[in-house]
C-alpha cells in the first residue's frame, strides 16, 4: 500500500514539476516575444536607439539596415558630417573673415536688421533662427552641402544658382529683406564661413543629415485647427500668443523669433512651404530637441505646420518664379499647377495622388 502510494505520489509530483518547468517557459517566450514587437513596432524606439548606437563611432551593428528596413523607419545611412571644429579656424584675415561669417550668420540682426549697424536690409530675424546652431546642426537646415553642391540649377528660378545667390534668396524671402551686394565684406564673409563648414565634403556630395529630414506624408490633409492646440502647448511660452515673438530689451535682435506677422518671414520663403516646416519643427522645436529625441509626433508636427503657415504674414510677389510649372513643388501654395488640385490641397495635402498625377504628367 506505502509503496504504491509513494510511487502516485513521484508519479504526481513529475506531471507538477513538468507543468511548472512548461509555464516557466512559456513565461519567457511571451515575455521575449513581447520585448521583440515591442522594438519591432515602435518605429520610434527603434529609431531613437539605433540613432544613438549608429552616433557612436566605435560600434558599427551589421544588420542595422535590415532592421530598419524591417521596422519601417527611415534611418539615413550616414550621420557622419559634424562641423570642423572651431579651434582649426586658421589665423590671420583668412581666419578672420571665416569668424566674421560665422557671426553674421548668428547675430544678421546686429548688422543688417532694422537696427544693425552696416546696413538696414531684413526684418530683424537672424539666419541661425532657421540654419541652428551656426548652420551646424543634424537635421537643422545646416550648410554642410553648400560648398559641394552649389552653384546649383534651381528649378524655381530656372537658373544656375551660386552661393551668394542662395544667400541672398533667404535675404528676400526668409528675412523679407532685399540683396546684399555681393561684393560686400559681409557677403564674402558668409561665404568663406559657409566654404569653411564644407571644407571635408566632396564636390557634389549631400551629407544625409543636411537640410531637414522630412517627414512621411499623411493619409489626411494636415489641419489647422488641430495645429493651434499643438501650438498653444507647445510653442506660445517662447513665441507668444500671436507669434509675434520675443525682441530683446535692445530692441535689435530676437530672444525668440517671429512666427507670422510682419516680423516674420514671407510666403515666398521655403518655411512657408509646409514639408520644410513639418521637417524642421519635428527634430528642433521646441527649442532643444534634435533628430534624437523629439517632442512632437509626425501628426502633431504637420498640423502645427499648416496653423502656423495659415496666419497672416508679409506677401512676396513672385510672379516671375516658376516658369516650369511641372517643376514646382508639391506642397507649393500657389497654382498654377500641372494636376487639376486646388491651391488648397497643395498646401495642405493629402500628397499621394498629388505625387501620383505628377508622375503620370511626366
Ligand atoms: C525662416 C527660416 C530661414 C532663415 C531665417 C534663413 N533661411 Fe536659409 N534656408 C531656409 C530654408 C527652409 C532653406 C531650404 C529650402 C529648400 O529646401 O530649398 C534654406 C536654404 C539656405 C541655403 C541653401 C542650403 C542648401 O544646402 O541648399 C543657404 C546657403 C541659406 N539658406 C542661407 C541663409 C542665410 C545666409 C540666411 C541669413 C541671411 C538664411 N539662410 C536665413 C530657411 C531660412
Ligand atoms: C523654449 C522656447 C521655444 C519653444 C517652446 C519653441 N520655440 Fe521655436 N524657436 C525658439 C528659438 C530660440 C528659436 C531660434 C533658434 C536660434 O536662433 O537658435 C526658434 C525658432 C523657430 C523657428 C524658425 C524661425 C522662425 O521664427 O520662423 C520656427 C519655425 C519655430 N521656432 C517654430 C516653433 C514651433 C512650431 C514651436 C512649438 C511646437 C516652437 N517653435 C517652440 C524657441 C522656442
Amino acid at each position: 500500500m506505502k509503496d504504491k502510494n509513494s510511487s502516485i505520489d513521484t508519479k504526481k509530483a513529475i506531471v507538477i514539476l513538468s507543468r511548472a518547468t512548461a509555464l516557466v517557459a512559456l513565461f519567457f517566450i511571451v515575455i521575449v516575444g513581447i520585448f521583440i514587437s515591442s522594438l519591432f513596432y515602435s518605429g520610434k524606439t527603434v529609431f531613437n536607439a539605433l540613432a544613438v548606437i549608429k552616433e557612436t563611432p566605435t560600434s558599427s551593428i551589421p544588420g542595422v539596415a535590415k532592421l530598419s528596413q524591417i521596422a519601417n523607419v527611415i534611418i539615413p545611412e550616414d550621420h557622419s558630417w559634424k562641423a570642423p571644429d572651431e579651434s582649426t579656424i586658421p589665423s590671420g584675415k583668412e581666419g578672420d573673415q571665416i569668424k566674421y561669417g560665422k557671426e553674421l550668420i548668428a547675430h544678421t540682426a546686429k548688422y543688417l536688421g532694422p537696427k544693425g549697424t552696416v546696413l538696414h536690409m531684413s526684418n530683424g530675424m537672424n539666419c541661425q533662427n532657421c540654419h541652428n546652431e551656426g548652420g551646424t546642426k543634424s537635421f537643422g537646415f545646416n550648410y554642410s552641402a553648400v560648398k559641394s553642391t552649389y552653384p546649383q540649377f534651381k528649378a524655381r528660378s530656372n537658373s544656375i544658382v551660386s552661393i551668394t545667390g542662395r544667400i541672398n534668396g533667404c535675404f528676400q524671402r526668409s528675412l523679407n529683406g532685399v540683396t546684399l551686394d555681393t561684393t560686400s565684406k559681409e557677403m564674402r564673409a558668409m561665404v568663406a564661413y559657409m566654404k569653411w563648414l564644407g571644407k571635408d565634403v566632396a564636390k557634389g556630395v549631400k551629407p544625409k543629415n543636411s537640410g531637414i529630414m522630412k517627414l512621411p506624408f499623411l493619409d489626411r490633409a494636415a489641419d489647422p485647427l488641430k495645429g493651434k492646440a499643438v501650438f498653444v502647448k507647445n510653442c506660445v511660452s517662447c513665441h507668444g500668443k500671436n507669434g509675434e515673438g520675443l525682441i530683446a530689451p535692445s530692441g535689435v535682435e530676437y530672444i525668440y523669433p517671429a512666427l507670422w506677422g510682419k516680423n516674420s518671414y514671407n510666403d515666398g520663403a521655403g518655411l512657408y512651404r509646409i514639408t520644410n516646416f513639418a521637417g524642421f519643427v519635428k527634430n528642433n522645436m521646441p527649442f532643444g530637441v534634435n533628430y534624437q529625441h523629439p517632442i512632437l509626433s509626425d501628426d502633431e508636427s504637420w498640423d502645427v505646420a499648416a496653423f502656423v503657415n495659415s496666419q497672416p504674414r508679409p506677401h512676396k510677389d513672385q510672379s516671375k518664379d516658376w516658369k516650369d510649372i511641372s517643376k514646382k513643388n508639391i506642397d507649393f501654395p500657389f497654382g498654377p499647377y500641372v494636376d487639376q488640385f486646388s491651391e488648397k490641397r497643395h498646401k495642405y495635402g493629402p500628397y499621394q495622388l498629388i505625387v501620383k498625377a505628377q508622375k503620370n504628367a511626366k
